[in-house]
This record gives structure tokens, C-alpha cells and sequence, in this order.
């Protein structure tokens, strides 16, 4: 019983972690342990023998238990230890210098005209990258003979990418208009929701790349007018561009999802080589809008008897252009640290429109 006793306390000492230790106790005093073949001896001895050999086994069960409950303890304080000295910071040490990364101009105007609109009462949507036709053609009102389709430089998927069930092919999609759809589609009306994103096109030279991003803005209620259409978008641009004197220009136009339909126009100066705004009298174009056309609140669910909407879109990286005097919009998506240091913003610096 001695040797028992010698041999475990012994390797208790020597467990080196939790899972030895278990090991040590299976082998011990576990259901087929030592100690209890031991005690299945018991069962062949004289009583006298029993009665002195019993207790024995007992205490010696006893105290291996609570060697390995003592040995347990000490493990898991020095675990604790471990960690208290490898996770140890020092909360004291001054912050680490501005590191290279920046709010890329995008993302920040993103925020800017997400913040506004907000605060107007529109909701953010989203909607996929890769639409089928359907959505970003022929429900905005722009059947397959449309000069409209030809004229958007259309990326389409590889005919492997397949079509959706109803036999529509898949494209990227090339304006953010197509989510006006697909917000009527969940929320009905009334409704108002603004959604920016990516949009693509095959075209490249100094003011187009392959990838840009627009913003979509969609109000639809029971008596909504030009009249609300215009209020919202001054009120818009006065916050954005936060200059005195901003002003607009409605300048009728045509786009087949709209009707009447108008682009608007900033007023600017480019005295000097320099884009300045709200003065001057040049016009630069920021956004197409229009009254939602009824074939296209249709396509959407919506009964056109009922409700009217407007609806605008926008180029988030145009405006970006505009406000922060970047000429060329190439750079934008050149991944440049140099040009990403000077046009991007610091994360604890970056003007915010948020209230509060
Ligand atoms: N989808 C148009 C484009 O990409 C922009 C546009 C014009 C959106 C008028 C609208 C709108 O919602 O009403 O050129």
C-alpha cells in the first residue's frame, strides 16, 4: 500500500497539466483504478484482515483525491498566472501614431448622403450586384428595343451564369434604379427609401470607369408631387455641399422610368482653373429624377391609381468630385496610398452629418 501511495502522490506531483492529472486519477482511483482492484481484494480476506486492510484503502482513496483536487488547484492558478502575464497591456502607454489607412472619399460621402436622408425619413436599401435584365431594364419601363438599353453599356454575365426561372439572363447592373423595384416588392407603400451602391459599365475615360457608385432615392405616398421631389433635393444639396448661395437648376429631361422627368443642375464657377459652387454661371449635372412612372409603381406592386411617387439617382462619386475638389475620377479606384493619404480622411476626423 506504501508503493501505491509513493507511486501516485508521485506522479500527481509530475502532472504537468489538467489532462495527465486526469489520467493519473483514472489510472488511481478510477472505476478500474488500482485502489479499486484493491478493494475487489477485500472480498477474499478473513474479516480480521478486512477490518485492518479496509480503512487503509480508504484513507490511501482519500488522500490521492485530494492530491489531485490540491494539484488541480495549483494548475489552474498557474494557467491563470500564464495568461494574466501573456494578455497583460499597458492601458497607461500613449495611443500609437495615425496609422496609413483612410476613409476612402466614397464610403465618407456615403455616410454624408446616408445621414441626410436619414434624417428625412428615408430607410437604406440594398439590392444584388447581379440583377437579371428584368429588374434593371424591362420593369424600370425600358423594353429590349429601347434606345436606353443599347445606350447603357451593359456588361452581361456569360450565358453559364443561366437565367432566373422566369427566363431573365443575368447582367451587372448598371444603374441603382432597379432596388426601386425590389423595395416595392417588400415594403408596398407608403414608402421611402434611398439605396447606395455599386453600379457597372463598360466605359472608361477620365469622368467613367467600369465600376462607380450611385445613390437611388424613392418616395411614394398618396399625394406626392414635383414639388416635394424639389424641396427634398435642395434640402439635400444645402447640407451636402454646406456652401451659402447653393443653387439648383430643374432642367427638363427624358428617362423612360420617369415622367416628367428632370436633371438637375449645380450652379459653379471654374474661374481660375478651380471648381467653385454657388457661384458663377456655369451649370454642372449632379442627378436625374423624376415623377415615378406608372408603369413602373406597376412593376413594383404598387397600384398606380392610388400612389404616386418620385424617384432620383445620383453619382456618389461624382459628388465626392464636387465637394472635395478631386479632378480625375479614375484615381478613385487606383488603391494610390498616396492619393488615398490626401483625399481620405482620418477615422477620428472625418466630418459627420449624424445629429448628436
Ligand atoms: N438611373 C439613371 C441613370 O443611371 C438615373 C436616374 C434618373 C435615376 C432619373 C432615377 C430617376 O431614379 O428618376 O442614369
Amino acid at each position: 500500500m506504501d508503493d501505491l501511495r509513493n507511486k501516485y502522490l508521485g506522479q500527481i506531483r509530475d502532472a504537468s497539466d489538467e489532462d495527465a492529472l486526469e489520467q493519473v486519477r483514472l489510472a488511481a482511483v478510477g472505476k478500474k483504478g488500482e485502489v479499486a482492484l484493491q478493494m475487489r481484494e477485500l472480498g477474499r480476506m478473513t474479516p480480521e484482515e478486512r477490518q485492518e486492510a479496509g480503512p487503509r484503502l480508504n484513507a490511501l482513496k482519500d488522500e490521492i483525491n485530494s492530491a489531485i483536487a490540491a494539484r488541480k488547484a495549483g494548475l489552474e492558478d498557474a494557467a491563470l498566472d500564464e495568461r494574466l502575464r501573456s494578455e497583460w497591456l499597458d492601458v497607461t502607454l500613449p495611443a500609437r501614431a495615425r496609422r496609413q489607412g483612410t476613409i476612402h472619399p466614397v464610403s465618407q460621402v456615403t455616410e454624408e448622403v446616408t445621414a441626410i436622408f436619414a434624417d428625412m425619413g428615408f430607410a437604406v436599401a440594398e439590392g444584388p450586384q447581379i440583377e437579371t435584365d428584368w429588374y434593371v431594364f424591362d420593369a424600370l419601363n425600358i423594353p429590349g428595343h429601347h434606345p436606353a438599353r443599347a445606350e447603357m453599356d451593359t456588361f452581361y454575365m456569360a450565358e453559364s451564369a443561366g437565367t432566373d426561372e422566369a427566363g431573365n439572363p443575368f447582367v451587372m447592373r448598371t444603374h441603382t434604379s432597379p432596388v426601386q423595384i425590389r423595395s416595392m416588392e417588400k415594403t408596398g407603400a407608403p414608402t421611402r427609401m434611398i439605396c447606395p451602391g455599386r453600379v457597372y459599365r463598360a466605359d472608361y475615360d477620365q469622368t467613367h470607369t467600369p465600376m462607380f457608385h450611385q445613390v437611388e432615392g424613392m418616395a411614394i405616398d398618396r399625394d406626392i408631387s414635383m414639388a416635394n421631389l424639389k424641396w427634398c433635393l435642395e434640402e439635400f444639396c444645402r447640407a451636402f455641399f454646406d456652401v451659402d448661395g447653393i443653387e439648383l437648376r430643374f432642367r427638363a429631361s427624358h428617362f423612360p422610368f420617369t415622367e416628367p422627368s428632370a436633371e438637375v443642375d449645380i450652379r459653379c464657377s471654374w474661374e481660375g482653373g478651380t471648381l467653385k459652387l454657388g457661384e458663377g454661371d456655369d451649370w454642372l449635372e449632379i442627378l436625374g429624377s423624376g415623377m415615378m412612372h406608372p408603369k413602373v409603381l406597376q412593376a413594383g406592386g404598387i397600384d398606380p391609381e392610388e400612389w404616386q411617387g418620385f424617384a432620383f439617382g445620383m453619382g456618389i462619386d461624382r459628388i465626392a468630385m464636387l465637394k472635395y475638389g478631386i479632378p480625375d475620377l479614375r484615381a478613385f479606384f487606383d488603391s494610390d496610398l498616396r492619393w488615398l493619404k490626401h483625399y481620405g480622411f482620418g477615422a477620428l476626423r472625418a466630418p459627420t452629418r449624424h445629429a448628436g
